[in-house]
């Protein structure tokens, strides 16, 4: 078989540290690919008034695969003092360019594992019924649907004629919300449609399948929030038809929060719209070790991205020796070997981070709980070259 391409796009801050040591973990491992260079964030904002150029959508849909490291969005008075004198006034409007590569490619399958590690310092512990201390060991994989409801940006403060209108339509609105000043009014929509609900949904009963989960848990609010939260439970139970292996479950996303930190081992995959999948996926990755660990995946019908949860964390962007953990990088390139088959080969990946962290000789300042510095080094944290090094060793 031809050797791969995979796009790589660092964008800033500490995107530019864990990207590359990724990738030297991947060489290591075995995995034999090119890497292409592409372009992404605040610098091309800055220079060219697009944080995506077109050259770097042309590399995914020729490639179809990219590792992603994370950008910087700053506020808009920020954006447009820091654009180029020659780009001003010409009604350029700062845009999140990762927002835009999920909305582009429709990268509408997000992927969240959330897994302890054993000797992770910072695992949840919880008081057992004896007065003791119990680790729980977490494997919970959470599907967020990412391009639609909550935060698909159908949204008015004041809304125009015609969008008020259909709302007076409703008995509910005239009611509730009839008196009120069209002006004082804000409306933020949750749609959700059947085909993208569907691929969410059958995303997470393929991925229990190939990976040996025994609960899809569908987690959302169908009670209260009938129409959108009903469509999913609803279609969630169609589809468990098809996987008689693997049980359904249902919870709401407030109790669910609560269940969190009462019995988080009994969860396997979980899925759910945007915004409760975004929220429920970081309250688990809490419990394993936080942004240093949280991988994540974006997963259209044929391009894919893979990423850290965690963003380009500007106060260390510019430390001479990076000092933030590359472990949440290296597990999204883990991800993305998943994706393309290369299952042993991330297997292989994982197993290496799991022995330098159960080892902890080798830990990054968050794992040692210190305030992040420039000295951490000097006081025994490892710096993220060093963690990568700890993790290809195990490699061989
Ligand atoms: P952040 O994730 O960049 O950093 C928050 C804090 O988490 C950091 O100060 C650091 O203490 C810790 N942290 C993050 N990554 C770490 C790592 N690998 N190892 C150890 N510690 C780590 O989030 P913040 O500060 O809210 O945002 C900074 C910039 O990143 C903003 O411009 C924001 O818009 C952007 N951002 C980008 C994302 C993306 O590219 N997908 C996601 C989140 C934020
Ligand atoms: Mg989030």
């Amino acid at each position: 078989m031809s050797k791969r391409t995979i796009v790589s796009m660092p964008g800033d801050g500490i995107g530019n540290a864990v990207l590359p040591e990724a990738i030297r973990v991947l060489e290591a491992a075995g995995f034999e690919a090119d890497y292409v260079h592409a372009d992404i964030g605040w610098e091309f904002w800055c220079t060219e008034g697009n944080p995506l150029p077109q050259r770097t959508i042309d590399l995914l849909e020729e490639h179809k695969i990219g590792l992603f490291g994370a950008i910087t969005s700053k506020p808009k008075s920020d954006a447009d003092a820091e654009l180029a004198p020659e780009l001003r006034d010409q009604g350029l409007v700062y845009y999140s360019p990762i927002v835009a590569l999920r909305q582009h490619f429709t990268l509408d399958v997000c992927a969240r594992p959330c897994q302890t590690f054993k000797g992770n310092p910072l695992n949840f512990i919880r008081r057992s019924a004896d007065g003791g201390v119990e680790e729980p060991e977490v494997d919970t994989v959470i599907f967020r649907q990412n391009t639609e409801g909550l935060y698909g940006g159908v949204e008015w403060t004041n809304p125009p004629d015609n969008v008020y209108d259909s709302l007076m339509s409703h008995p509910k609105f005239s009611m509730n919300f009839g008196d009120v000043p069209r002006e004082e009014l804000s409306v933020s929509t949750r749609i959700f449609t059947r085909q993208a609900t569907e691929r969410i949904l059958r995303a997470a009963f393929e991925y229990a399948k190939k990976f040996g989960y025994k609960s899809v848990t569908v987690c959302e609010k169908p009670n209260v929030i009938r129409e959108t939260s009903g469509m999913m439970l609803a279609l969630g139970k169609e589809i468990a038809a098809e996987y008689p292996g693997i049980a359904l479950w249902d919870t709401n996303i407030d109790a669910q929060m609560m269940w969190l930190t009462k019995n988080p081992e009994d969860y396997g995959v979980i899925v759910a719209g945007n915004m409760f999948g975004d929220i429920i996926s970081d309250g688990f990755a809490g419990l394993v070790g936080g942004l240093g660990f949280a991988c994540s995946a974006n997963v259209g019908e044929e391009i894919a991205v893979f990423e850290p949860t965690h963003g380009s964390a500007p106060k260390y962007a510019d430390y001479e020796n990076s000092i933030v953990n590359p472990i949440a990088m290296v597990l999204s390139a883990c991800m993305m070997l998943d994706h393309i088959s290369e299952i042993e080969t991330a297997a292989k990946m994982r197993k290496a981070v799991a022995e330098v962290v159960e080892e902890g000789k080798v830990r990054t300042y968050d794992m040692m709980k210190m305030r992040g510095k420039p000295d951490v080094v000097e006081q025994g944290a490892a710096s993220t070259t060093q963690m990568a090094d700890a993790i290809i060793a195990k490699l061989s």
